[in-house]
C-alpha cells in the first residue's frame, strides 16, 4: 500500500495535494469544477446515489490523476431505516444489537455510494442540559468504550472495503461533551487526569477497534482549540496510540480557531491545525491558504505529504481505487428492507427503561375496555425519528397511537386527543383530552421532547417536560383515572413531580421508525422492559452535571455542624441513578464470590454471583459490576462500573453470572500521571444499578519477590 501511495504522491502538484485535504459540502457547479481539477478530496452532504456516481465519475475520469473521492455523511442511527437515537441504544446495554444496528446503517449508506459515516459519537456526557447527549452512549466510560467498539465493528465490518461497510469516523476529539454548563460548542477546562480517565478511553477503544477516521472537535480544551491541539492530535492520538488513519476537522472548526482567539486569521488557523495534525478541512474554507503557507516555508511540505499519505491510505483501505462506487444498484433492495425494519424493532424493544411501576400498573391488559392515548407525542410520526435522522421519513414511523390500536383487542375503545403543544402555555386542548380521560379505564400520556429539542446546538436550561405538558399531566392525574406516562426524550429529564405522582413511567426516548410498535408491546406486556439508564436522571436541573462515579469529598456523611454537604434544598442523589431500570419481573442477587481473595497486580480475578428471577414472568437483566478503590495515590470515584452482562432469566430460575476482570482494569493515573495498579483493598458490588447491589471485597497484592 505504501508504495502505491508514494507513487501517487510523487505525481501530485501542491494544489492536488491540498485538494485531497479538502472536504466540500453538497453539489454545486463550482464543486464540479473543483473536482475536475483535482481540488476536492472528499464530500459530505451528498446522499443521492446518482449525484455520488456523477461526482465520482468526474474525479475518476476527468481529474488529472483520477483519485477517487470519499463521500461521507452523518449516518448516526440509520440512513433510511431509522433506529433509536444512540443514547437510547446505549440503554439496551446490548452490544450485539448495537453492532447490528450500525451494520444496517452501513449497509444502507454503502448501497447509496457513501464511504464514511461521521459516527460513532463517543463523547462522555455528564450534563443533561447538553443537547448532544442524545448522540452518544451517556455518562460512563466503560459502557461508552464498549459501545464505541461495537459501533466501529458494525460500521466497518470485518473489512472496511467490504461492499456493505463504511469507514467509521469517531468524534468529537476531544472532550466536546465536557462543555461548561452544557453550553454547546463552549469551553472545556478539565484536568489531564479527567481527560485521560474519562473522556479519552472511548476514543482509544474505537481506534483499537480499527476506526479509520477521527474528527477534531469545535471546543477548546484547557486553552487550546480541539482542532489546533498538538497535545491531543499529535502527542496522544498519533504518538501514544499509533493512529494511522486521518483526522478531519469538524465543520469549519479550523476557521473557528480564529474566533477562539488562537489565530489572527484563517491562514494562521490553517497553519495551527495542520501542525497539530488535522489532515482534512471539512468545508475547505481554511486549507485553501495552505499553498501560500508552504511557499512561504511556514508549513513544511512533509506535513502536507503526511496528511495526503494518510488520506489516500484510507482510500486504499476502503478499496476505492478498485471500487470507487459501492453498489448503487442495490439501493432499492436494501433501504427499509423488511429485515432492516425488523432489526429496528428488535433494537427499540430493548431500549425502553421502566422508571417506576407502582402497584403493577403495567402491563395493561389487551382486553381493557377503553384507553385514552393523549399528548403531543401520542400520534406523532415525526419526532420519534430523533435528532440526525438522515433520510428517515415520518411516513415510515409507527406512532404510539398506531401501535396501541394494532395491539389491543378489537373491542377496546381507543380514544385520542393531542391535549397540548410543546411550547407556550395554551390550555385550549386540555378539555377535550380530559373528557376522554374521564371516560377511559386508563390514560396513556405520551409526553416529552420534540426531536429538535436535543442534538447539536439544542442545549436547554430547562430539562423538565417542555411547555404546558406538566400542567397537562397534572390535570390528567387529577381526574383520578390511572395514568401511565410514556416519555419520549433525547436526554435525561428532570421528572420529580411525575415520579412522585404518576404510578408508572416508561422512558421510550426517540425510538426510531418502530417506536409505536415497541412502546405498545411494552405497555401491553408483549415485551418485558429491560433497558437501564445510560445516564443519571436528575431531580432538578440544578443538580447538573450529575453522574454516579463522583468523588467522595471530605464530608461524605452528610452534614457536619450545620454545614450541609452538597445542597440545602436537594439531596445529592439523582432521581433515578445510572444503571436503573425495572422489569415486569423481579431479580434477586446472591452468592457473590471473588476468587482468588488476593490478586497480584498483574493478575486477574473472577467475580461470580447468582441472579434469581423471583417474579411471575421471564425477563432480561443487565447485571452490573462496580468497584471502589477506597484509598489510593490519587482519590478515586465512590463507584466505577467495570463490567456488565445482559442475560435472560426464566421465571423461578437462577443463573450464575461470571465476570473475568484483569487487575489492569483497576489502573488509574497517579500524581505523576503514570498509569498504576496499587496494592490495597478493593470493594466490589454486583447488582441491578449503580445504587444497589451485593458487596464483597478483595486484596490487590504486590507480586511475591522472586526467591
Ligand atoms: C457538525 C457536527 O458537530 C458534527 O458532528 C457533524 O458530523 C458535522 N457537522 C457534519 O455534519
Amino acid at each position: 500500500m505504501d508504495s502505491r501511495v508514494d507513487a501517487l504522491l510523487e505525481k501530485m502538484t501542491l494544489a492536488e495535494k491540498i485538494g485531497q485535504m479538502t472536504m466540500l459540502s453538497a453539489t454545486s457547479e463550482r464543486h464540479e469544477s473543483l473536482t475536475r481539477t483535482g481540488q476536492a478530496g472528499a464530500f459530505l452532504n451528498i446522499t443521492d446515489a446518482h449525484d455520488i456516481a456523477r461526482y465520482q465519475k468526474l474525479a475518476r475520469e476527468e481529474s488529472r490523476l483520477g483519485i477517487p473521492l470519499l463521500f461521507a455523511h452523518d449516518v448516526i442511527h440509520g440512513l433510511h431505516t431509522i433506529f433509536p437515537i444512540p443514547l437510547a441504544e446505549a440503554a439496551s446495554w446490548d452490544l450485539a444489537l448495537i453492532e447490528n444496528a450500525a451494520r444496517v446503517a452501513a449497509r444502507e449508506a454503502a448501497a447509496t455510494g457513501l464511504h464514511c459515516t461521521f459516527a460513532p459519537m463517543v463523547d462522555i456526557a455528564r450534563d443533561a442540559r447538553w443537547g448532544r447527549i442524545a448522540e452518544g452512549a451517556g455518562e460512563d466510560v466503560v459502557l461508552g468504550s464498549a459501545i464505541a467498539r461495537a459501533r466501529v465493528r458494525g460500521f466497518q465490518g470485518r473489512d472496511p472495503a467490504d461492499p456493505d461497510s463504511v469507514a467509521a469516523c469517531v468524534k468529537h476529539y476531544a472532550a466536546y461533551g465536557a462543555a461548561e454548563g452544557g453550553r454547546d460548542y463552549h469551553t472545556v477546562d478539565i484536568s489531564e487526569r479527567t481527560l485521560r480517565e474519562v473522556y479519552l478511553p472511548p476514543f482509544k477503544a474505537a481506534i483499537d477497534e480499527g476506526c479509520l477516521i477521527v474528527m477534531s472537535s469545535f471546543n477548546e480544551l484547557s486553552g487550546v482549540p480541539g482542532s489546533a491541539s498538538e497535545f491531543t492530535l499529535r502527542q496522544i492520538l498519533r504518538e501514544e496510540w499509533g493512529f494511522e488513519g486521518f483526522v478531519v476537522s469538524d465543520w469549519d472548526s479550523v476557521g473557528e480557531i480564529v474566533y477562539h482567539g488562537y489565530a489572527r486569521d484563517r491562514a494562521e488557523a490553517a497553519l495551527r491545525a495542520v501542525r497539530a495534525g488535522v489532515d482534512m478541512d471539512m468545508t475547505g474554507f481554511s486549507f485553501s491558504h495552505l499553498a501560500r503557507l508552504v511557499e512561504e516555508k511556514k508549513v513544511p511540505l512533509e506535513l502536507i505529504d503526511d496528511a495526503v499519505r494518510r488520506i489516500i491510505g484510507v482510500k486504499v483501505r476502503l478499496g476505492l481505487f478498485e471500487r470507487p462506487l459501492r453498489k448503487p444498484e442495490r439501493v432499492k433492495a436494501v433501504q427499509l428492507s423488511s429485515d432492516h425494519r425488523e432489526m429496528a424493532l428488535a433494537m427499540a424493544r430493548r431500549c425502553m427503561v421502566l422508571l417506576k411501576n407502582d402497584g403493577a400498573t403495567l402491563p395493561l391488559s389487551k382486553g381493557i375496555r377503553s384507553v385514552a392515548v393523549v399528548g403531543p407525542l401520542a400520534d406523532n410520526r415525526e419526532d420519534p425519528l430523533g435528532t440526525w435522522s438522515a433520510l428517515g421519513r415520518a411516513d415510515d414511523v409507527v406512532s404510539v397511537l398506531m401501535g396501541i390500536r394494532a395491539i389491543v383487542s378489537p373491542d377496546t375503545i381507543v380514544r385520542h386527543a393531542r391535549g397540548c403543544d410543546f411550547e407556550g402555555d395554551l390550555r385550549t386542548g386540555f378539555d377535550e383530552a380530559i373528557a376522554m380521560a374521564r371516560e377511559s379505564d386508563v390514560v396513556v400520556a405520551v409526553l416529552g421532547e420534540r426531536s429538535d429539542m436535543s442534538g447539536e446546538a439544542h442545549s436547554r436550561v430547562d430539562i423538565g417536560l417542555p411547555g404546558p405538558q406538566l400542567q397537562f399531566l397534572q390535570t390528567l392525574q387529577a381526574t383520578g383515572r390511572p395514568v401511565v406516562l410514556v416519555v419520549m426524550n433525547g436526554r435525561p429529564m428532570s421528572l420529580a413531580w411525575e415520579a412522585e405522582n404518576v404510578p408508572a413511567i416508561l422512558v421510550a426516548w426517540h425510538l426510531g421508525i418502530a417506536a409505536g410498535t415497541a412502546v405498545a408491546e411494552a405497555l401491553f406486556g408483549d415485551v418485558n422492559p429491560s433497558g437501564k439508564l445510560p445516564a443519571s436522571f436528575p431531580r432538578t436541573v440544578g443538580q447538573c452535571p450529575i453522574y454516579y462515579n463522583v468523588k467522595a469529598s471530605g464530608r461524605p456523611r452528610g452534614s457536619t455542624a450545620n454545614l450541609k454537604v452538597g445542597y440545602v434544598d436537594s439531596p445529592m442523589t439523582p432521581l433515578y441513578p445510572f444503571g436503573h431500570g425495572l422489569s415486569y419481573t423481579r431479580f434477586e442477587y446472591s452468592d457473590l464470590v471473588i476468587s482468588p481473595e488476593s490478586v497480584a497486580l498483574d493478575g486477574a480475578l473472577t467475580v461470580s454471583a447468582t441472579v434469581t428471577n423471583t417474579g411471575e414472568r421471564d425477563g432480561d437483566e443487565v447485571v452490573q459490576l462496580y468497584i471502589r478503590d477506597p484509598i489510593a495515590n490519587t482519590t478515586r470515584p465512590i463507584k466505577e462500573l467495570k463490567a456488565f452482562q445482559r442475560m435472560t432469566v426464566a421465571k423461578g430460575q437462577s443463573r450464575k453470572v461470571v465476570f473475568e476482570l484483569p487487575a489492569a482494569d483497576l489502573s488509574f493515573y497517579d500524581t505523576e500521571m503514570k498509569l498504576v495498579v496499587e496494592p490495597g483493598t478493593i470493594q466490589v458490588w454486583v447488582g441491578p444499578s449503580s445504587a444497589e447491589g451485593i458487596e464483597e471485597s478483595f486484596e490487590l497484592v504486590a507480586a511475591e519477590p522472586a526467591r
